[in-house]
């Protein structure tokens, strides 16, 4: 029935379904199928994370969206391979002839499209028999063994490929690996059992496919949307949405999360049931699912556009779960979501954990329950009692302010003020601030020189950290050549520093006007270097107020891009010149650097370079070659001396320039067919959802 449907039917158009279309896509190409009843898009997003990380170019297809901007829905490689996550909902499984397939489990499911059991299992028995390489299956999933048959290899514990889960901290999951694996332990960012098998089955099939492996290969694993997300957490409540929708799947997600309960906190289970056809099929196995849970919310059922069944509604399910607990309380609002909502509010006490569980549109009405929440708490009164215990937790010599101006702290000069700002006068005090942002639920900024920031002219709702007091400032030689750089050190300073020691490599960063903190988290780059040419070693504290040393080699970085620094604030690095030189010769490079510079960009206050260079091409060249340079919005201007830059003539406002970015990206689109991505951060916001 959807119109886009109807208006093809209408014309006579051919109608593919998904399946359909990626079966044809995939044709010519060495394709590994990831298929199974749960975990199948968190396995394809980790296998890809773990080929990207290997540098192993295969094209893939996920099913869902990354939780980072990093990692693209799809990309077409170049080696031949592509990755697919192949769903056995509607039967198009019969169409894929894979080399290799990797099952991640297999439960009955789908009773809509498959009468039977039988009728499933023959679906990837078919799928088994036209896989031309090989078939990798779960060693503990009895079912898709006795499919595969013999000639099948396993993943798991006592598999061909054996992976068994050692060690999990709150964000880490230590792997134990043995049996063909070439590697003994890997690290996975991510939680619970369940995502311990499929990280095994994402390192065996990278293995099988010819990729390198190494332990560290999933240590920056984005994660999927909509898989074990956390919305919230902190000031004693932790919201958690899942799509989970099988009882397996529930099954599994809430035995992981009762661990991470606190102690007199309970797990309150808000549930949208998906399809009428499998509430009625699986009703017993969801209650007993459910009843892992201290109280169920049951939202009406998300039909997925199916008729109603008899037996599929919430209120057959409530009934079930009365029948097989009468002790967990079951609270469920035929029609009203909203006052389901409510009803859990008033029933929330510290400590307890919310998860919302479902496939269909449960995820948008979380946000705004949450938004609700979180409106609640954030009234100005609030914002000055928490700028108040923030306070309680430094020395004197940390600056507190409520409402402090972000535009002058900013070369671009827009924008509003930040909620909270603070400088710490030390690593003490930065540790403290963070540990107790966190424990409030507030979200954390960090400010380097403010140089590639638009700010919102309604400022930013949280907490903004800057390195501006002379602890965060040192320059230090270090043995063998190196040098300590503070992550508040001007790269100006660096620059000069550098040259009067007589160190080369660091002449590009003449006239960046950043700071070593912003340039790590940026990747800055200018006149053909980057920050990590010359970067050995990061130090950095992550937003729960851990410090950790990164070497270069186990961070994920590229350009204008540093993975590590998301959720993390850079204390300094370690770095390494590149030679020693005399310092007039040093002095002569930065010179021609800054002769260069001064030609060919503008001297007005601007955030630098305003998009990234597309693969091969200059933004600013196509910028000036659409006829935009002295186009304006208010007082921001198109530079007329470089095409990628905005000016502010003086009045700008952060709506001018988010307008005049939205206006040239449009106009060179449908100039020169190109999409160019900001590179600039727009501060406390997503690009995506203004532009
Ligand atoms: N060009 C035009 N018209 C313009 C601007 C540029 O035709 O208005 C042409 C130039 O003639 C040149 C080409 O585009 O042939 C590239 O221009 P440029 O050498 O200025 O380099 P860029 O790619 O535009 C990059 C960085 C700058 C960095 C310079 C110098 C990006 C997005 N920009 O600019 O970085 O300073 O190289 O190395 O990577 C920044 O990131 O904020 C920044 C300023």
């Amino acid at each position: 029935t959807h119109p886009a449907v109807v208006a093809a039917r209408a014309r006579n158009l051919p109608v593919v379904r998904r399946g359909e279309l990626l079966a044809e896509v995939t044709r010519d190409r060495r394709l590994v199928a990831i298929c199974g009843s749960h975990g199948k898009t968190t396995t394809t997003a980790m296998l890809v994370t773990t080929l990207r990380a290997a540098d192993f170019p295969a094209g893939y297809i996920l099913g869902g969206l990354s939780a980072d901007d990093g990692l693209a829905p799809a990309g077409s490689g170049t080696n031949g391979w592509v990755v697919a996550e192949i769903d056995e909902s509607d039967g198009t499984i019969a169409q894929f002839s894979p080399e290799i397939t990797v099952t991640v489990n297999l439960d009955w499911d789908h009773p809509d499209h498959y009468r039977s059991l039988q009728d499933l299992e023959a679906a990837f028995a078919g799928l088994f028999a036209r896989t031309c390489g090989t078939v990798l299956v779960n060693s503990e999933c009895t079912r898709s063994r006795t499919l595969a048959g013999p000639e099948a290899l396993t993943f798991g514990g006592g598999g061909d490929y054996e992976g068994s889960l050692v060690e999990e901290t709150r964000t880490t999951l230590r792997l134990g690996l043995g049996g063909r694996f070439p590697i003994s332990t890997a690290e996975v960012r991510a939680g619970g059992a369940f995502n311990a098998l499929n990280a095994t089955a994402a390192l065996a099939t990278s293995h099988l496919m010819g990729a390198k492996l190494s332990g560290g290969l999933l240590a920056a694993y984005p994660g999927v949307l909509r898989r074990q997300g956390v919305l919230h957490e902190g000031g004693g409540l932790t919201v958690i949405e899942d799509y989970a929708h099988h009882p397996a799947e529930i099954h599994a997600l809430l035995g992981s999360l009762r661990g991470r309960v606190s102690a007199g906190g309970r797990l309150l289970v808000v549930f949208q049931p998906h399809r009428f056809s499998r509430t009625a099929r699986f009703k017993s196995d969801f209650a007993g699912a459910l009843a892992l849970g201290d109280a169920v919310y049951l939202m009406d059922v998300y039909s997925a556009g199916e008729p109603p069944v008899d037996g599929g509604s919430a209120a057959d399910l409530e009934a079930e779960c009365r029948h097989l607990q009468p002790d967990l309380p079951v609270i469920c609002r035929p029609g009203d979501p909203a006052g389901l909502l409510d009803e859990l509010q008033r029933e929330l006490r510290t400590g307890d954990l919310v998860a919302l569980v479902g496939a269909g549109d449960i995820d948008q009405q979380a946000r705004r329950w949450l938004d609700v929440l979180h409106g609640k708490s954030t009234c100005e009164e609030s914002w000055d009692a928490m700028a108040e215990k923030l306070r309680a937790q430094v020395t004197a010599a940390t600056r507190i302010s409520r409402e402090e101006s972000l535009a002058t702290k900013t070369t671009l000069r827009v924008g509003g003020a930040a909620r909270i700002y603070a400088e710490p006068a030390s690593l003490d005090d930065l540790q403290a601030l963070l540990r107790m942002a966190w424990g409030l639920a507030l979200r954390v900024h960090v400010l380097g020189r403010g140089s590639n920031l638009v700010v919102p002219d309604q400022g930013v709702d949280g907490l903004v950290i800057s390195l501006r007091q002379p602890a965060w400032e040192s320059f230090e030689p270090r043995p063998g050549g190196r040098v300590w750089a503070g992550a508040g050190l001007r790269l100006k300073n660096l620059c000069g520093l550098a040259a009067r020691a007589g160190l080369v490599g660091f002449e590009f960063l003449e006239g960046i006007p950043g700071n070593v903190g912003g340039a790590l988290r940026m990747n800055a780059g200018a006149m053909g270097g980057w920050m990590f040419d010359v970067v050995e070693e990061v130090q950095l504290v992550t937003f729960d107020g851990e410090v950790r040393t990164l070497r270069k080699e186990e961070m994920h970085v590229d350009y204008r891009h540093c993975a590590e620094l998301h959720g993390a604030i850079a204390l300094g690095a370690l770095m390494r010149p590149v030679a020693q030189s005399e310092r007039e010769s040093v002095a002569r490079q930065i010179d021609v650097y800054r002769d260069k510079r001064q030609k060919t960009q503008p001297r007005e206050p601007s955030a630098g370079c305003i998009f990234k260079n597309p693969p091969g091409d200059s933004a600013g060249r196509l910028i000036d070659a659409t006829g935009l340079k002295g186009e304006r919005v208010g007082d921001a201007e198109v530079s007329t001396v470089h095409g990628n830059f905005i000016i502010n003539r003086g009045g700008a406002s952060g709506a001018d320039v988010i307008e005049l970015v939205r206006r040239v990206r449009a106009r060179v689109e449908a100039a020169q067919g190109v999409k160019l991505e900001p590179e600039v951060l727009l501060y406390g916001q997503e690009w995506r959802d203004v532009l």
